[in-house]
């Protein structure tokens, strides 16, 4: 991939007069203007319909994006990408996810050998082995069926899955689906307290399997397991899914139980191989293929749409414009639906963890804005929560609001009343309230003149807050995988034109490392060697 300091562009040059140009002009203006400004920007595929016009762009600001991207070499980099070019520099590996959703005749090579084959074999696996679970094949040691199935693992091996059961509840089986992911002791020994060890089964997901949390978790879990079952039926209960085969059978998993996946796919980017298990097992195999056909659906209009048309692109561009030009602190993502409650926090890991980077490609220190902060919950719950702040706070928060024009329980009544929330924040965030708006509201109310002069200014709502309307037809396994894809492919090009390798994260290795030094250091109780502050909570702690 080509190394470029976005910067030093002549599109940034331009971009920089340009906003100084554009800051202060409202949308309001900009829709009134131009009553065609809805269709410039927006972009219908297949089951979704974008529009980002509620945004603080003119064709021109699109035009200088675009000329962004160019400059950067996005092209070359998304061919690089998807042909398996090791563009993880820092851990010398392809990055390839996408390879895990690819057309099974498709050819994709790692040091020189197709991985389709293995990626399919490893599918097939998933697929019978979910069938056999399902249908009750497939026993725990008394005979009985399962009834219960434990995700153990944390990050990518957790967010992903988690999120997706979630997502797509309204599909899943009778299979009951737990995830233990947090070192704390409260999170695992709740979990398994009302388990039945005969018809639970337990899956140990960790890429590595040197995660501290989910070994602990996995060790207290075959604890607890033994504790009623013998030990040579722990083969009928334990699978793992993991790269590193050796340390997984030398935890004791039977080495038929092992479902492997590969170190060209990140751990943030996993959900497709078979870190995904419980996602097949919640909905079945048919269903988690099309949630992978919809991601594929999305690479392909990712890899081959003019990037005026592009989904991931224009989301990409917009953030960046937001980021890097109206310095935007933070991102927010809303979904209305209660079913991607847990969305904002996956795409937390994915985005924060590819894109929270301080060094460019160079090995120097970047000296513009890199990685967005991203939150967010449900409306309208969040409407009730931190919405005043997005309105009339002093931040600028642009946001996704993410909805589909059908509800799963086809509530038409309750449907309407989110959707209505739905469009009317987005309007009310573009147009704001001005002072005529308020007065002349008081007014109507029967307002006095002095009474409207004290209050008129809490009243008004400045507006030209950035949003896109990401608008799906359906919450289904295909049009999850698709928008899961599309997220995906931003922060890829965000990586791409901020020049940081988006697929390493040295960052989190610190943190653990001192906790090891740490926990060590409850047994010796020295703990000296600290700064004053960490050795006094240290010692208050051991009390
Ligand atoms: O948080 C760091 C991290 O390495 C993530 O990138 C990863 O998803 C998570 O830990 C879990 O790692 P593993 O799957 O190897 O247990």
């Amino acid at each position: 991939m080509k190394n470029i300091n976005p910067t030093t562009t002549e599109a940034w040059k331009e971009l920089e007069s340009h906003f100084s140009e554009i800051e202060s002009e409202h949308m309001r203006d900009m829709f009134k203007k131009d009553k065609n400004r809805a269709e410039k920007f927006s972009i219908r595929w297949e089951d979704f319909y974008i529009d980002y016009s509620k945004n603080r762009i003119t064709e021109d600001t699109r035009n200088l994006l675009l000329k962004l991207a160019e400059e950067c070499r996005l092209e070359e980099a998304i061919n690089s990408y998807f042909s398996g070019e090791a563009i993880n520099q820092t851990e010398n590996r392809p990055v390839l996810h996408t390879a895990l959703r690819a057309d099974k005749n498709a050819e994709i090579k790692v040091r020189g050998e197709n991985v389709l084959p293995e990626v399919e074999e490893v599918k097939a696996k998933i697929r019978d082995f979910s069938f056999e679970v399902i249908s009750g094949a497939r026993k725990g040691y008394t005979g009985k069926a399962f009834t219960d199935v434990v995700n153990i693992g944390i990050g990518g091996s957790d967010l992903g899955p988690n999120m997706v059961t979630e997502s797509l509840k309204f599909y899943k089986n009778h299979l009951n689906l737990h995830f233990i992911s947090n070192v704390d002791g409260d999170h695992v020994h709740e979990t398994i307290k009302d388990l039945n060890p005969e018809t639970t089964l337990f899956l140990i997901v960790s890429k590595t399997f040197t995660t501290m949390e989910t070994l602990s978790n996995a060790t207290t879990v075959r604890e607890w397991f033994l504790k009623s079952v013998p030990e040579e039926e722990v083969s009928k209960h334990f699978v793992a899914v993991s790269t590193n085969l050796e340390k997984v059978a030398s935890f004791g998993i039977d080495r038929n139980n092992i479902f492997p996946m590969w170190d060209w796919v990140g751990g943030r980017f996993s959900l497709w191989s078979a870190v995904g298990l419980s996602i097949s097992l919640a909905i079945g195999f048919d269903n988690f293929s099309a949630l992978l056909d919809g991601a594929r659906k999305m690479d392909e209009h990712f890899k081959n749409t003019s990037f005026d048309k592009n989904l991931p692109v224009q989301l990409a561009l917009l953030s960046i414009w937001y980021n890097n030009f109206f310095k935007a602190e933070s991102e927010a993502v809303i979904p209305y639906s209660q079913y991607l409650d847990k969305f904002p926090s996956y795409l937390q890991q994915a985005i924060m963890e590819s894109n929270g980077k301080s060094v460019d490609r160079n090995g120097k220190w970047v000296d513009y804005q890199t990685g967005t902060i991203i939150w967010g919950e449900p409306g309208t719950n969040s409407q009730h929560a931190f919405f005043q702040l997005i309105h009339q706070g002093t931040k600028l928060i642009p946001a996704d609001f993410i909805g589909f024009k059908r509800s799963l329980f086809q509530d038409k009544s309750h449907h309407d009343k989110l959707m209505a929330n739905y469009f009317a924040q987005t309007e009310a965030l573009m147009n704001g309230k001005n002072e005529e708006e308020v007065e002349e509201e008081l007014k109507f109310k029967n307002f006095r003149q002095e009474e409207i002069d004290r209050i008129k200014p809490f009243k008004v709502f400045e507006g030209n807050n950035p949003t896109n309307t990401i608008l799906i037809d359906k919450l289904n396994p295909e049009s999850m995988g698709k928008l899961i894809a599309l997220y995906e492919h931003k922060i890829f090009v965000q990586g791409v034109i901020w020049n940081i390798f988006s697929y390493d994260q040295w960052g989190v290795e610190l943190g653990k490392q001192l906790a090891s030094k740490i926990l060590a250091e409850f047994e010796t109780h020295d703990v000296d060697n600290h700064d004053s502050s960490t050795s006094n909570l240290l010692k208050y702690y051991m009390e």
